[in-house]
């Protein structure tokens, strides 16, 4: 009798893990296919620090309140605007561009960002809002995206930054943006 209870509390509690693992497992796959469904658009933003013949510098330091012109401090505000290619290399397709402001956060090597990044390509014609708290060491940031205007009028997600090419040593730097809308 006490090993026939035993047996069944097992069985029973079988089956409570089968269902955890099940929910687990549908779960994770409702996930995977909600962020790839909701994936609507990759290009690379290129950032020129420096100017090149036929790369025009996409930085500018519009205001220092302390005189310290370093790219990181507190209190200056930057202005910038992006060309937007379809790939990473920098004589791939322009497609569009990122204008936006830059300000230095008091913790060292961050940043509060906001850009409108304006497209214009067969399928998506118009402007993108973003905005991000970014972290420059990161290998990736998360931007919010708030809203749009074009074929991106009432659109709402997120998008994730990455680092693609150049930076540190060099007079460029790329960025894969993956964008998830909602
Ligand atoms: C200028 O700002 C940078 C970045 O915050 C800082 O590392 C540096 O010490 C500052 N320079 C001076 C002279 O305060
Ligand atoms: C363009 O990319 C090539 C290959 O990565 C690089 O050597 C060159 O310096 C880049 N030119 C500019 C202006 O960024
Ligand atoms: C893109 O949108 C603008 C303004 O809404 C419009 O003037 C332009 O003709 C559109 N371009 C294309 C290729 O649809």
């Amino acid at each position: 009798m006490k090993m026939a209870s035993n047996a069944v509390k097992f069985q029973a509690c079988t089956g409570l893990l089968l269902v955890a693992i099940a929910i687990c497992f549908n779960g994770g796959v409702v996930d995977a296919r909600r962020h790839t469904e909701h994936k609507q658009l990759e290009f690379y933003l290129h950032e020129q620090f420096v100017s090149e013949p036929g790369y025009p510098a996409t930085d500018l330091l519009a205001a220092s309140a302390t005189g310290n012109t370093s790219t990181y401090a507190f209190g200056n505000l930057g202005i910038s605007e992006q060309v937007v290619r379809e790939g990473v290399s920098n004589t791939s397709t322009i497609i569009g561009r990122a204008p936006g402001t830059f300000q230095p956060n008091m913790e060292e090597r961050t940043f509060a960002l906001y850009k409108l990044i304006t497209l214009q390509t067969q399928e998506w014609n118009g402007t993108l809002v973003v905005f991000c708290d970014w972290l420059s060491e990161a290998e990736s940031n998360e931007w919010t995206v708030v809203g749009g205007t074009g074929t991106f009028r009432m659109m709402r997600g997120y998008a994730i930054n990455t680092k693609a090419a150049g930076g540190a040593g060099t007079n460029s730097i790329t960025f894969k943006w993956e964008v998830f809308l909602y």
